[in-house]
């Protein structure tokens, strides 16, 4: 088995669960980040995000495993350069590389190099333009794959070891092989393509799961209109095997890192090139009303916010993570307090926030103490424990029983019972009895 020197540039979440899986398959990984108190947390032995089994993973392989802020210190003794560092949108809606350009920019002189390989997700065609920069510096003999990333937060270890295909673009056979071997020891079936048609995987697979959700909302809306239950016909359309039931639960809108940014890059990488993705554009604007129709038919049933005590349950974008980037409780907790609510959230892992709307709203240390004295509570992320906690508690400690669950996690029939109006996605409203 050959076994690599690798330096990853990125301690986020790709960088750190890339960087541990390739030293747990035996390569000897140094992560290289620019933010000191990052780095010194895990040269001391923390882990900076939360994310199932890193932490485990990196203490067992510390002997492979370093971290550096010296960018020449990673590359110096590197064979291959993996590039995970963030690509955020800009202003136009397209995928911001200058952090991809700094690591490429740092890699001038370092001849000795095998092959430079680009995790992070980037518009088609970056790889080309990589790789015409890395001739001019000279690093004509150093090869180029694309490694695009499809593990999703929260399992992203699992998925990295266990993946449904690792895909590889690379235009040498050289590089594609190095970057197979790399993946020895991973439990999934290698797919090797060109590099563009690699970048585009990636961009399409996450617009194909956006559509899915965003296609399942609007089903949950007609559904709402028209007395059907999206939860029945959602589990019998997804047993069709032709369309399988991932990717269908209605809610209140995807967020996260990656699809709210990859569609837009997609959107935008269409319309630089003339083409208006009329599809994309849709996905995208279902998405953005969700979070606030829920408001508005809260708000309905409520007879307006102001005044109004509203607890928020679930902060973070999805259960099993402490990431809120572009999380839908974001925009409900504004929402809310533009209607003049006050918010009080509870989350069992995300840390305190800056900033509003989290300034304005009160964080709470359990469920039951946010939907305290509250008119309403709105369930945004949904954290299983939700599930079992003392909802009759809930009922009685509440001004008004009255509860949106944005996720559908609920029975409506138990809320019912428990006296609850209970409001959810794409299902008839329970109502309290006057
Ligand atoms: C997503 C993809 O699932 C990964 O394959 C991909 O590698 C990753 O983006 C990336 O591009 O790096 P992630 O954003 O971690 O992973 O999370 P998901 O589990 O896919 O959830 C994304 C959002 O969609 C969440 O807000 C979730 O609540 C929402 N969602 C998901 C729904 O509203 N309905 C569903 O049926 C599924």
């Amino acid at each position: 088995m050959v076994r690599n020197r690798i330096a990853v540039f990125g301690a986020g979440y790709i960088g750190l669960v890339t960087g541990a899986c390739l030293a747990k398959l035996g390569h000897t990984v140094v992560v290289r980040d620019i933010q000191e108190e990052r780095i010194a947390l895990l040269r001391a032995g923390g882990v900076p995000i939360h994310e199932d089994g890193l932490a485990e993973l990196i203490a067992e392989n510390t002997d492979r495993l370093t971290f550096t802020l010296d960018a020449q210190e990673a590359v110096r003794d590197a064979e291959v350069v993996y590039v995970c560092v963030d690509t955020p949108t800009t202003p136009s809606g397209d995928a911001d590389l200058s952090r991809i350009w700094q690591v490429i920019k740092s890699l001038e002189g370092a001849r000795h190099l095998v092959a430079v390989v680009v995790k992070s997700t980037v518009p088609v065609g970056t790889g080309a333009r990589i790789r015409a920069a890395m001739d001019s510096a000279g690093l004509q003999a150093v090869g180029y794959a694309a490694n695009p990333e499809f593990t999703a937060e929260g399992r992203a270890v699992h998925d990295f070891l266990h993946p449904d295909r690792v895909v590889i673009g690379a235009d040498d056979p050289d590089t594609m092989k190095l970057v197979a071997q790399l993946h020895d020891g991973v439990d999934g079936p290698i797919a090797e393509m060109d590099v563009p048609s690699a970048e585009m995987v990636k961009l399409a697979a996450n617009a194909l799961l956006a559509t899915k959700i965003s296609f399942t909302n609007e089903i949950a809306t007609i559904c709402e209109a028209t007395g059907a239950d999206v939860e029945q016909v959602v589990r019998a359309v997804g047993m069709d095997h032709r369309l399988g039931p991932h990717f269908m639960r209605p809610g209140v809108g995807y967020g996260g890192s990656c699809f709210p940014k990859d569609s837009r890059a997609l959107r935008a990488l269409a319309g630089n090139s003339g083409y208006s993705f009329q599809l994309m554009t849709s996905v995208i604007e279902v998405n953005d009303l969700q979070p606030r129709r829920a408001i508005q038919r809260l708000s309905d049933e409520i007879g307006g916010f102001q005044g109004r005590s509203v607890a928020l349950l679930g902060i973070a974008f999805k259960p099993g993570t402490d990431d809120v980037r572009e999380a839908p409780s974001a925009i409900i907790a504004s929402r809310l307090q533009a209607e003049g609510a006050s918010v009080r959230c509870w989350d069992p892992l995300v840390g305190p926030l800056a900033g509003e709307p989290w300034s304005s709203a009160t964080r709470c240390r359990t469920p039951l103490e946010a939907m305290a004295g509250a008119d309403a509570a709105i369930i945004v992320t949904e954290w299983p424990q939700l599930r079992d906690i003392a909802w009759e508690q809930a009922a009685a400690v509440m001004a008004r029983p009255l509860v949106f669950d944005g996720r559908n996690l609920l029975a409506p029939q138990d809320m019912g019972a428990l006296g609850f109006t209970y409001m959810s996605v794409g299902r008839t409203t329970v109502r309290a009895a006057a």
